[in-house]
């Protein structure tokens, strides 16, 4: 599905995994989702991914997401790539197994319908890789953000944890979150709101940066039921 967008409904795939076969959204469930893809299995910044993702397991769960990997190569390599990604990522005593599941997209049928190959990388046959993407898709199944990394830079795991914080904290309220923001840190007034509006709906108070503009639109507030996540 090339053109995937911002709030459309995630398609409801069927795929074999390490796990058995899954239906995604039967597999989300009530719970958010990310879907991450990888170029290959057996190759160097995909095993520290997966291995990252694999030791922030407890940060997913409190957030109440489920990832999913997605590399194009078969369940018996991921099996076996599994090995190596937790000998070289995890304590002896901390993972016996990945706590999450990876699509074997061995056709590359994913990989084609959700745009994620990546036309610079390409195997020993001239075929294209995959990039590496990732969907984060709300309960109601909503594609929620989409990033796209070329095979060659890995994923910043701290950026997918705040991104879905900024995500959960957004769709709950009527704020936006400004740049580098971390969970804490105060939130923004949308422009949609009026000032009315808004002293109504944050009682902590806005507090307002004057511009040579004289125009008051960078409102700040602090960040609503902070206590309460997280
Ligand atoms: C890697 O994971 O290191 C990788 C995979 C495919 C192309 C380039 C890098």
């Amino acid at each position: 599905m090339p053109g995937l967008l911002l709030g459309d409904v995630f398609p409801d795939f069927e795929a074999e995994t390490t796990v058995g076969r899954i239906k995604l959204h039967e597999y989300l469930g009530n719970s958010w989702g990310i879907l991450f893809s990888h170029p290959r299995d057996y190759t160097p910044v995909c095993t520290t991914e997966l291995g990252r993702a694999a030791r922030l397991r407890s940060e997913f769960t409190k957030r109440n997401v489920k990832i999913i990997g997605l590399s194009i190569d078969s369940v018996e390599d991921h099996q076996g790539w599994t090995k190596d990604i937790l000998a070289y990522n995890c304590e002896e005593s901390s993972c016996v197994s990945l706590p999450f599941p990876i699509i074997a997209d061995s056709k590359r049928d994913l990989a084609v319908a959700l745009g994620m190959l990546d036309p610079d990388e390409k195997d020993k046959n001239g075929m294209p890789l995959t990039a590496r993407c990732v969907f984060v898709i709300s309960p109601d199944k909503k594609l929620k953000l989409s990033i796209l990394y070329p095979a060659t830079t890995g994923r910043n795991f701290d950026e997918i944890l705040r991104v879905v914080d900024s995500l959960q904290l957004t769709a709950d309220r009527q704020v936006t979150t400004p740049a580098d923001w971390q969970p804490g840190d105060c939130v923004m007034v949308p422009p949609a709101l009026s000032d009315k509006e808004a002293a109504s709906m944050f009682p902590a108070g806005i507090y307002t940066k004057e511009l040579p503009s004289g125009k008051k639109y960078l409102r700040y507030t602090p960040q609503p039921n902070h206590n309460a996540n997280h």
